[in-house]
């Protein structure tokens, strides 16, 4: 598999990615709060296994540690959530000075070993205690948002240039408020519209927000995209198609482009939004740069009885697939950074995930050898060059994840990270594909280097 590293510039961020509740542990210390994913994982049968993240890779205490594994990769970029709990434990009350001490330092050793800090302030997490007020179907939440990136903005502004109001608000909303296997696991379709309209009114505010606090920072979005194609040549699968690209892609690309939210998903939803003057313009606040996960295409049919929007994906039999069931497919990340770049006119693209998960195990000489992972983080990195050679603007990519950690409702069951974790002893071993990530970084800037 070759990549043509030249595409990609010369100050390209190569980075990891990982989330507050996925690695922190340490849930109950220095003032934390519990989120709603502390509720739902302690819910019994919510969680495969029971697991819960009450420990996890124990990075709160183990930070150090895992800024040295980052410096073993070569990653000059990382991608941390802040969790909201530890900040603001009452979601709205006073701040936590601990909490923030916390990220305060971790930004700190970052950038002392060379490596971007870009700061994500919400990843799911948000403190119970805002859930027990209605949370995201709620407006205040939204404004609770701002509130709380603003606090996080001013303490780390000045050395952190790289912010993310939210990730993957579809699955916040969609997820955890319509399908109810993520927290806060209600299945409500009016319910659902309404927290993915707040959320997206919490980002823009948000994006605001950490702009007044901290002047000149670069700040984005990031959602999970699909490529979406129909499971046959029915003309009601086509239809279905549209309806899923509505639901994952369009609904939370428009209306941060100053295109409002999509009629034909409006009318598909049939759910009234709670919609203020001037709303629409503070959702599309201008953004420096849009985040890009991408893991799998979708092959969609119609399901006229099925929950909103009506439209189901297939399991297509034979394609290679990754320990989530998820096909693979890595043209989809080139097609989706050059939707964005030829439909959404980004003038700064940053992959923030792509990963994939396999059972992976340390073998006797201590090794662990993933050669399906680095041919899909090969591929896809293929596919990245690809796009940037006919035009996408992609400044980054971030691979997902540091660390095997809390794969939220799949417990510890899956791995995806480029790092090995025993839960047990909290010892951490770099996998192959770790090392070949290394090597592909090495080689990028070995011909940057040559390049100047
Ligand atoms: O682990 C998640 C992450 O939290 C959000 N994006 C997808 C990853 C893999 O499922």
């Amino acid at each position: 598999m070759t990549i043509d590293l030249a595409a990609l510039p010369h100050d390209f961020l190569w980075g990891t990615a990982t989330a507050a509740y996925q690695i922190e542990g340490a849930v109950a210390e220095d003032g934390r709060s519990p989120s709603i994913w502390d509720t739902f994982s302690h819910t019994p049968g919510k969680i495969a296994g029971d697991d819960n993240g009450d420990v996890a890779c124990d990075h709160y205490h183990r930070w150090r540690e895992d800024i040295g594994l980052m410096g073993q990769l070569g990653v000059n970029a990382y991608r941390l959530s802040v969790a909201w709990p530890r900040v603001r434990p009452d979601g709205d009350g006073p701040v936590n000075a601990k909490g923030l001490d916390f990220y305060d330092e971790l930004v700190d050793a970052l950038l002392a070993a060379g490596i971007t800090p870009s700061v994500t302030l919400y990843h799911w997490d948000l403190p119970q205690a805002l859930q027990d007020r209605g949370g995201w179907p709620e407006r205040a939440t939204a404004e609770h948002f701002a509130a709380y990136a603003a606090v996080v903005a001013e303490r780390l502004g000045d050395r952190v240039h790289h912010w993310t109001t939210l990730n993957e608000p579809s699955c916040s909303a969609w997820i955890g408020h319509l399908e109810g296997t993520m927290a806060p696991g209600l299945t409500d379709l009016t319910v659902a519209v309404r927290a993915s309209y707040h959320l997206l009114l919490g980002h823009g505010l948000a994006a605001q927000a950490i702009r007044a606090a901290a002047p000149g920072v670069q700040v984005g979005i990031v959602n999970n995209l699909s490529t979406v194609f129909a499971a046959t040549d029915r003309p009601e699968d086509a239809a279905a198609v549209r309806r899923h690209d509505g639901h994952v892609n369009r609904w939370w690309l428009d209306p941060v482009h100053g295109r409002g939210f999509p009629a034909d998903m409006v009318e598909t939803y049939g759910v009234e939004l709670p919609e203020q003057p001037g709303d629409l313009m503070t959702i599309a606040t201008p953004l420096d740069w849009l985040g890009l996960n991408y893991y799998f295409p979708a092959y969609i049919e119609d399901d006229p009885n099925g929950p909103a929007p009506y439209a189901r994906s297939v399991r297509r039999p034979g394609v290679p697939r990754t320990g989530m069931d998820w096909e693979i497919d890595a043209s989809g990340i080139e097609t989706l950074l050059l939707r964005l770049t030829d439909a959404y006119g980004a003038r700064k693209l940053y992959v923030t995930e792509n990963g994939s998960a396999y059972p992976d195990v340390v073998r006797p000489d201590g090794t662990v050898d993933d050669p399906e992972r680095q041919e899909y983080l090969a591929a896809h990195l293929a596919a990245c060059a690809s796009a940037a050679r006919k035009g996408a603007p992609l400044a980054g990519y971030f691979a997902w994840s540091l660390l095997d950690n809390f794969e939220w409702a799949y417990g510890y069951a899956k791995r995806f990270g480029l790092v090995h974790v025993d839960y047990r002893t909290q010892v951490r071993t770099i996998k192959g594909s770790g090392h070949r990530y290394a090597d592909i970084i090495r080689a990028h800037r070995g011909q940057a280097r040559r390049a100047a």
